[in-house]
């Protein structure tokens, strides 16, 4: 038994964003936005990477695990989607077919992924997306990026799926483990896996940026620094995520989202 729960909420997005009143503060909003539009081709990838893993994977609980992980990651796709379009809509249509564009991009790169590369590659990729992931929801949760009334643009999508990432942030390093085994190349494919995707996120960023008259900066906050600190950890051969403690903050979020779930399902 998994102890990685599977919620299904559906938000609703219609007129949640206004980037229109958001001016002084779009090297903090746009980076966010990006990542959601990165989601609706990354977690098939590796909802697809686990599918494949799932077959060689000889431990039940880490199946089960994996398993839950994929419905999981199948939700929270299915939200940005819906918030990718609110976000396209906030745009002029040229800046919006531009946006597809990269959309199309990087459909193309995770299909030809999935189609050419091994499952070494694709399970390290997972395993650098996650990891990565995880830092920053950590730093985001330690500064109370999630709580009422601090909420980023298109609301409690934000608090629910990184509550998850945290949650599920031992399967995608398991399986690596598992399968693969080799620190080396966890991090030589997993530090590639996120310059690979976090180019994607400053193609988006400055996409957005530009559509809207303003051209980007780096964020120095105190959470991406934050998010800097933990990510560096990940580069340990001592790192596990089994050992990160999940924040009270984060327990409580996953608990409201829990009855949440419950809750659409009557
Ligand atoms: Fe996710
Ligand atoms: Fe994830």
């Amino acid at each position: 038994m998994s102890e990685i729960t599977v919620r299904k909420i559906r938000f609703s997005f219609e007129h949640s964003l206004d980037l229109s009143q958001s001016a002084g503060n779009l090297n903090v909003i746009l980076p966010p936005l990006a990542l959601s539009m990165t989601m609706p081709y990354l977690e098939p990838y590796l909802i697809r990477t686990m599918k494949v893993a799932q077959k060689q994977i000889t431990d039940a609980e880490l199946a089960e695990d994996v398993r839950c992980f994929c419905q999981q990651e199948g939700h929270h796709f299915r939200n940005h989607a819906m918030l990718n379009d609110e976000i396209r809509a906030q745009f002029e249509p040229g800046v919006a077919d531009q946006l597809r564009a990269i959309e199309a991009d990087l459909e193309a790169d995770y299909q030809r992924f999935s189609r050419t590369k091994g499952l070494r590659f694709n399970v390290a990729y997972a395993e650098g997306f996650e990891a990565m992931t995880c830092a920053g929801a950590l730093a985001a949760a330690e500064h109370g990026a999630f709580e009422e009334g601090d909420m980023m643009p298109g609301g409690e999508i934000w608090a629910w799926h990184m509550a998850e990432e945290i949650e599920h942030r031992t399967v995608a390093f398991n399986v690596f483990q598992h399968l693969v085994g080799s620190y080396p190349y966890r991090i030589l494919f997993g530090t590639w896996s996120q310059w690979h995707y976090v180019r994607y996120i400053g193609r988006f960023a400055a996409c957005m940026a530009a559509g809207l008259g303003h051209s980007m900066k780096r964020d120095h906050s105190p959470t991406n620094r934050a998010a800097l600190r933990n990510y560096l950890r990940t580069w340990s051969p001592w790192y596990d995520p089994a050992k990160i403690a999940v924040p009270l903050a984060v327990e409580g979020l996953l608990a409201r989202y829990s009855a949440l779930a419950e809750a659409e399902a009557r």
